[in-house]
C-alpha cells in the first residue's frame, strides 16, 4: 500500500514506518519538522506537514491508499490540539477522496469494569488525565465520521520502546491486562497492532484496546 504517515518522527511514528516497510508497504512520512532518523531502506520519504491545517492534510493526503496516524501533542502545546488534528486529518481525508484511516489513541477511554473508564480509576496518573481526555474527545469526533473506514487503536495504559515479539492481544472497547493485572505494550508491538489492522481490517469503526 502507498501509506501516508503522520507523526512519523515520534517515538511510535518511527517504530510504525519501519514496520510498514519491512512489509513493502511504501511510506510518506509527515511531521512538522520533515525530519525522521533511523528509517531503514527504500520507499520511505519524509515530508513537512501540519495536522492541524485540513489544506495540508487534503494535498498530502491525496494519492495514498490510507493514511495512519502516531500524531502526538508537542510537550509545549496543549493536549487539546489533538482534537484539532484529528478534525483537520479527517476534513483532508473527505477531500482528497481517502477513506482508510488508521489512528494511534488512548487507552483512557477504554472500559475497565462495569460502567468504568480506565480515566475514572483511582489509580489513574493526574498528570496524564488532560491528554487521555483529549484523546478521548478525539475519539468522539472520529466516531461520527461514519463515511470513512477508520480504526482507532489505543496502546496498554503503559506503552514503552522495548522488543517486536509479533505477539498482542486486542480487545473491543476494553483495556487489555495480563494476568496480573498489567496492562503493558512495547511500541515495536503496538506498531505490528497498527500495521496488522490496516492490513486486515478487522476493527473498522471501533474502539480497540491492545496489550500482552
Ligand atoms: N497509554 C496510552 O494511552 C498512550 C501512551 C503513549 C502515547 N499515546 C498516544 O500515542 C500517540 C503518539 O505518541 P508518541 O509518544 O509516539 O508521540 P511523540 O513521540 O511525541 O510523537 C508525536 C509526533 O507527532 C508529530 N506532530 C505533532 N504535532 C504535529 C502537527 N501539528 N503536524 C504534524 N505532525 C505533528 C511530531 O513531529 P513534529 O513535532 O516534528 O511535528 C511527532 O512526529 C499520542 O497521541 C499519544 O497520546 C498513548
Amino acid at each position: 500500500m502507498n501509506v501516508l504517515l503522520l507523526g512519523a518522527s515520534g517515538r511510535i511514528g518511527q517504530r510504525t514506518a519501519n514496520e510498514l516497510r519491512a512489509r513493502g508497504h511504501t511510506v510518506t512520512g509527515v511531521s512538522r519538522s520533515g525530519t525522521v532518523e533511523e528509517i531503514d531502506g527504500d520507499g520511505f520519504v519524509a515530508i513537512t506537514g501540519d495536522a492541524t491545517d485540513a489544506d495540508d492534510m487534503a494535498k498530502l493526503a491525496a494519492g495514498h491508499d490510507a493514511i495512519v496516524s502516531a500524531l502526538g501533542p508537542s510537550d509545549d502545546e496543549s493536549p487539546e490540539i489533538l482534537t484539532e488534528m484529528i478534525e483537520a486529518v479527517i476534513e483532508g481525508l473527505r477531500r482528497a477522496d481517502v477513506e482508510r484511516l488508521v489512528w494511534t489513541g488512548g487507552a483512557g477511554g477504554l472500559s475497565v469494569g462495569p460502567e468504568t473508564r480506565l480515566i475514572e480509576t483511582d489509580d489513574f496518573p493526574e498528570e496524564w488525565v488532560p491528554v487521555a481526555r483529549a484523546a478521548i474527545d478525539a475519539y468522539e469526533i472520529l466516531s461520527e465520521a461514519d463515511d470513512l473506514e477508520w480504526s482507532y487503536l489505543a496502546p496498554a495504559a503503559l506503552i514503552e520502546p522495548g522488543e517486536r515479539t509479533g505477539e498482542y492481544r486486542t480487545a473491543d472497547g476494553e483495556l487489555v491486562t495480563d494476568d496480573e493485572g498489567d496492562s503493558y505494550i512495547s511500541m515495536e508491538d503496538f506498531a505490528v497492532a497498527l500495521v496488522d489492522e490496516l492490513e486486515e481490517k478487522t476493527a473498522v469503526h471501533t474502539y480497540l484496546g491492545t496489550g500482552y
